[in-house]
């Protein structure tokens, strides 16, 4: 490079102080950079050029250049700052909400508001019709002893009964002496000692609850799942007292068209045991594909409570008598909303969620 080109090196400073100075974005300033101190920029060309002057004019040519680049790359950086400053200021005014802004009634629709999802939603609904009846609604625990699941309810180890229930044990004491409770049933044997420590009889209880079993999960059995047990503990209970509540319970919750029947079966906790149906509400009764052409669909169990059951928690069972009954509360909803594969009511699909 001759001397005399580096008497372009002031001017060319000076354009570039004043071209920094009225930089308006960040991306203009990042294009300002590559042609001001870039590899292809005067600077770096005139830098290249100093190999052909003699060491002395190199020495004070390549001082004034780096003089040059520092001045440029400190105004660039500057710059670039007060830039990033204003446009962060810039982005936060326009994102900034109102909270004193009104949304026009036009558009309210498609805000979507929260809500109980529709298993919780059909739990309150049945313990309305329940309390409406005067039934009082209870708890239990979810992880029960063996005992309270199985054996004060008439099942002793090894009984062949405990097979109706694929159980998760947890790893608690000794192995296989605690589970996640099965079914709501064990509730019954809390309430039951509740009373007679407190000496309370009679009870009239409703206990819904979330139960597990080893299930693969499939259009009509979710591995974690919910029911409501009913205990009735008092004097001069009979199975017509049962009925009675089965189908009042059932008429209420799924309309008066809807009707229950009960059908001999076997549970170990009561005696004698039934199950019972209600008209099948795909078909109202004219038998389809989903009741299996019967007109019915079973939704629990129930029966007289077992006299082995009333000793296990030392309740009088000549002065005392009583009924239970357990059902799916999902098994309800799924009924009562003709909901073709249960396992939609837990994998959150807004478009289902939006339905119902
Ligand atoms: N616990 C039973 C089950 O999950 C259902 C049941 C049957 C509950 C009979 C009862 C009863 O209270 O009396 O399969």
């Amino acid at each position: 490079m001759p001397d005399a080109s580096l008497s372009e090196l002031d001017p060319f400073v000076t354009d570039a102080l004043a071209l920094i100075e009225g930089l308006s974005t960040l991306d203009a300033a990042r294009e300002a950079e590559a042609t001001l101190i870039g590899r292809r920029s005067p600077l770096a060309r005139w830098q290249r050029s100093l190999g052909s002057l003699d060491p002395e004019e190199r020495r004070s040519a390549g001082a004034l250049l780096q003089e040059a680049r520092r001045t440029l790359e400190s105004a660039l950086e500057a710059r670039v700052r007060a830039l990033g400053a204003s446009e962060r200021l810039t982005r936060m005014e326009s994102d900034a909400l109102d909270l004193g802004d009104v949304v026009p009634s036009g558009v309210l629709w498609t805000l979507a508001d929260g809500r109980a999802g529709l298993v919780a939603r059909t739990q309150r609904e049945l313990e309305d019709v329940f309390v409406s009846m005067g039934f009082r609604v209870a708890d239990g625990p979810e992880v029960e002893s063996d005992w309270y699941n199985f054996e004060a309810l008439n099942m002793p180890p090894a009984h062949p009964a405990r097979g109706m229930w694929d159980t998760f044990y947890i790893e608690l004491g000794e192995p296989e002496t605690v589970v996640l409770r099965t079914h709501t049933s064990p509730t019954q044997i809390h309430l039951l000692e509740e009373a007679v420590a407190n000496d309370s009889l009679p009870i009239h209880s409703v206990m819904p609850g979330r139960c597990y079993r080893r299930d693969t999960p499939d259009a009509r059995h979710l591995a974690t799942f919910h029911q409501v047990e009913g205990l009735v503990v008092d004097r001069g209970i009979t199975f017509a007292d049962l009925a009675g509540t089965i189908d009042t319970f059932t008429r209420a919750y799924f309309g008066p068209d809807i009707s229950s029947r009960l059908r001999p079966a076997y549970f170990p906790f009561t005696e004698p045991s039934a199950e019972f149906e209600i008209t099948c509400t795909i078909c109202r009764g004219e038998g389809c594909r989903t009741c299996s052409q019967t007109g019915w669909i079973e939704l629990g169990g129930c029966g007289m409570l077992d006299p082995a059951v009333f000793e296990a928690v030392g309740v009088d069972a000549d002065e005392w008598s009583g009924f239970a009954f357990g059902f799916g509360i999902d098994r309800c909803a799924q009924m009562r909303h003709q909901i073709a594969d249960m396992r939609s009511l837990i994998e959150n699909d807004v478009r289902f969620l939006r339905q119902v």
